[in-house]
């Protein structure tokens, strides 16, 4: 297994997240049909491990894009400001589209995420998060999420610090 410096607590193993990204994989594949023409949009950088783990575990014909958006800068807590870098370039309208988040805190991003996307013709939006702090009760919930996670700050499976350990395939505690 991947080791890495200042890892303190594997929260998450690589086969319990496994096991949940099939079970999310088959929940969603329910909730669309073939004909809905499904659009998975990635959020970048966080989410790439996930939404590849995941797309593969979707059983209903789908598109996929990304954007990429940034909030924490080097830091381990949010600026609080939602920088989008980078916007899906596939039309929206008409369709439904299902985000894929690697972690809610806040809610910030996906505050700022989702009007954005409504506002580019989408016919419905819903979050799928692997991971969840709930430090807020934000109108905007996924409908679906991995785990609910520790207060703690976690990298891994996708997750980084400062660009760091975003190669682990599990999730840890820094
Ligand atoms: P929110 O906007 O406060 O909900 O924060 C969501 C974003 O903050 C996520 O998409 C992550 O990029 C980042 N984030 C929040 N908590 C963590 C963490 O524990 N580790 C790494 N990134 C985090
Ligand atoms: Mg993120």
């Amino acid at each position: 297994m991947t080791t890495d410096d200042g890892i303190r607590d594997i929260v998450f193993s690589e086969e319990t997240i496994h096991a949940r990204v099939l079970e999310l994989g088959r929940e969603i594949t329910k909730a669309y049909a073939p004909s809905d023409r499904l659009l998975v949009i990635g959020v970048l950088k966080g989410s790439f491990l996930f939404l590849a783990d995941l797309v593969r575990a979707i059983d209903v014909p789908h598109e996929v894009d990304f954007l990429v958006a940034s909030s924490y800068g080097n830091a381990m807590v949010s600026s609080g400001e939602v920088m989008l870098l980078y916007d899906p370039e596939t039309e929206l309208t008409g369709r439904p589209v299902l985000l894929v988040e690697d972690i809610v805190e806040t809610g910030t991003t996906l505050s700022t995420l989702i009007p954005r996307l409504t506002k580019r013709g989408a016919s419905s939006i819903d979050v799928v998060t692997l991971l969840h702090k709930r430090l807020t009760a934000g109108e905007l919930e996924p409908r679906w999420v991995g785990f609910d996670a520790p207060n703690s700050f976690l990298v891994g499976y996708g997750l980084d610090h400062a660009g760091a350990f975003r190669h682990l395939p599990y999730i840890a505690s820094l």
